[in-house]
């Protein structure tokens, strides 16, 4: 299956697990890949022959699920610790593969939290969008002189909420505890990663770089994003509309592994299902709301540099 790198309007089209082509030789790092779509996503990656670095912040859990991901694969997993949530964690992570000499085919920025109330990570950035914004832009900008062989790139694992907001973030409000909100802050969370990874990908295009920053999401799937609903209305949202319409994770991590596989892959785009489960195609689909906006872009951009150099 071959889809045009950049796209303006909406495709869709069929593609399995069984579409995946052998992916030995190949280094690919899952943050995250201790439950839900990240363990598929490594699993499916082992079992189609790659190298994969399971980027996790509970190592104890890691080696407990390692097993489910290397069994039968033909592939390699190997685990290190990174909390992407904390600013030193992702610096020591990504200092780490450089001095091992790691060339990185993909890094999967798949790791992610919503959390119920007000809560800050190890730098004292409010913890969501640490983990969902902040420390996924900077471990793919630490990790750029690593990627080597064809068609390297980013993924980032987006949520098709932020392509149904139309109004921008405000993002002065997104590190107030007062005004937090745990739906609102997931979005607007995502909406951010979304606009970083555009802007990621004018940067790269700007200097010429082979990587490229492409964004996929799951639609809703089965996972453990369900338990953390705070709130009624994210509860509500969790026990009644999530399991008429949620995917297993396997379907939801179809296009993660499409985004991070393919030959060629469309940037400025949100890969994913549809809506109903009965389509199997992945969609593709322009960048809308305030991601598809330069100056947004450019001030999530600042947002997120002056976050990941403020002191603690
Ligand atoms: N499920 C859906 O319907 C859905 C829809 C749209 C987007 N997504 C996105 O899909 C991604 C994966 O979520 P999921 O649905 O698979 O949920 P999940 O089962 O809760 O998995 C989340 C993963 O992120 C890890 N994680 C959280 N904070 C971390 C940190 N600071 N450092 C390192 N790892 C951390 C968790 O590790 P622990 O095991 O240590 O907790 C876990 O492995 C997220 O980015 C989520 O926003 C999911």
């Amino acid at each position: 299956m071959t889809v045009s790198r950049e796209t303006d309007k909406e495709t869709a089209f069929e593609w399995r697990l069984d579409d995946l082509a052998e992916q030995r030789d190949r280094t690919f790092i899952v943050t995250g890949a201790t439950s839900g779509l990240g363990l598929v996503v490594a699993r499916v990656l082992v079992h189609a022959g790659a190298h994969v670095i399971l980027a996790v912040r509970d190592l104890i859990k890691a080696e407990q699920i390692l097993p489910l991901i290397t069994s039968g694969g033909t592939g390699h997993a190997e685990v290190r610790e990174l909390d992407v949530a904390s600013m030193s964690s992702v610096n020591a992570f990504a200092d780490a593969l450089a001095g091992d000499g790691v060339q990185l085919t993909a890094l999967v920025n798949n790791a992610g939290v919503s959390v119920p109330t007000f809560r800050q990570g190890a730098d004292g950035i409010e913890l969501t969008t640490a983990t969902n914004v902040v420390g996924p832009a900077i471990l793919a900008e630490r990790l750029l002189p690593l990627f080597a062989g064809p068609a390297p790139r980013v993924v980032l694992v987006g949520s098709n909420f932020s392509q149904r907001t139309r109004s921008a973030p405000d993002l002065d409000r997104m590190s107030k505890p007062e005004e937090y909100r745990q739906l609102r802050q997931y979005t607007a969370s995502k909406v951010l990663a979304a606009a970083w990874a555009v802007d990621f990908s004018d940067r790269l295009a700007a200097i010429a770089s082979p990587v490229r920053s492409v964004i996929a999401h799951p639609g809703v799937a089965r996972t453990g994003m369900s338990d953390q609903a705070g709130g009624p209305v994210a509860k509500a949202l969790a026990s009644v509309v999530v399991p008429r319409i949620a995917r297993t994770p396997e379907d939801g991590a179809r296009a993660i592994l499409f985004a991070a596989t393919a030959p060629d892959v469309p940037e400025r785009v949100f890969i994913g299902p549809g809506l109903r489960r009965s389509d199997a195609r992945l969609h593709v689909v322009p960048v809308r709301g305030a991601a598809a906006d330069p100056a947004f872009r450019s001030r999530v951009r600042e947002f997120v540099s002056a976050l990941s150099t403020a002191p603690a």
